[in-house]
């Protein structure tokens, strides 16, 4: 079925291995072609995860943008502005303690409730097509216990249901706002609204893996191309560019979980 919500142009599939798989396959697909699915059967997470993706419970999405050759340094921004995007959708639908952890999984009450996978494909002398693929827990109640400690949905954080489909237009929309502004140049903007959005952004204890090494430090802004500042412990500047990081526990964390173990 296709539904059209300009600019986008939503394919909609019952059940899909992957919505960022389907419309890589698409190759003449125009701009804001969108793919969505009720299941995906292979979802995929970043760093080769897997995407829990029940049916009819979450929002799975990817979008084809076809940026400028001169807007490489700012891609980045993309999964940036998508997780805002996520991030203010959430919080218009009730749900308390959003936040963004670096660069761009979306959290309420510190567990994950989004992620975002961006994926660029380029044949040849062809321009730049890029798959923005999100993913949204929305109507799950309960997770696989693997994820039932790190995983949670807006129905489990507000006690309500949505339907599928609104968040997903509403999402739409705040999505190409963003990305206007993105086309613009406006990386201020972005990173701004960011930063406010995220406990991450500033003054955050962190441990942040970068392959095999390990940095702990505190997390100190972007740069403009959204990239992470970190002062580490031995008081140097680094930029980190592709990490995972995770909060670092401070001893009432960890007497915390002690107590409810
Ligand atoms: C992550 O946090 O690791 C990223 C998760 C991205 C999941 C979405 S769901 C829609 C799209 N299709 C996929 O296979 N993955 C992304």
């Amino acid at each position: 079925m296709i539904i059209h919500r300009p600019p986008f142009i939503i394919h909609h599939f019952t059940s899909l291995s992957s919505t960022n798989d389907q419309l890589k396959a698409m190759a003449a697909a125009p701009e804001f072609t969108c793919v969505v699915a009720d299941e995906q059967t292979a979802g995929r997470g970043r760093r080769a995860r897997t995407w829990y993706s029940a049916p009819g419970d979450g929002l799975y999405l990817s979008i084809l943008f076809l940026p400028r050759s001169d807007s490489s340094s700012r891609l980045p921004l993309t999964g940036l502005l998508a997780a805002v995007a996520v991030a203010e959708t959430l919080i218009e639908r009730g749900v308390a303690g959003v936040d963004i952890k670096w660069p761009n999984d979306v959290l309420a009450g510190g567990r994950k409730i989004s992620g975002v996978l961006a994926e660029a494909v380029s044949a040849g002398s062809e321009s730049l097509r890029l798959v923005l693929g999100v993913g949204v827990n929305l109507n799950h109640r309960s997770f696989p216990s693997e994820l039932s400690e790190s995983a949670t949905s807006l129905a489990i954080e507000t006690g309500e249901r949505v339907i599928v489909e609104e968040f997903r237009d509403r999402l739409l929309e705040k999505i190409a706002q963003w990305y206007e502004l993105w086309r613009r140049g406006a990386s201020a903007s972005i990173i701004d609204r960011w930063s406010r959005l995220s406990t991450y952004a500033r003054g955050k204890q962190v441990v942040v893996m970068i392959e095999d090494e390990k940095l702990t430090g505190v997390t100190d802004g972007l740069t403009e191309t959204g990239a992470l500042r970190l002062v580490t412990d031995d008081g140097a500047v680094r930029t980190i560019l592709a990490g995972e990081v995770t909060k670092l526990r401070t001893g009432a964390d960890l007497s915390l979980r002690h107590s409810s173990a």
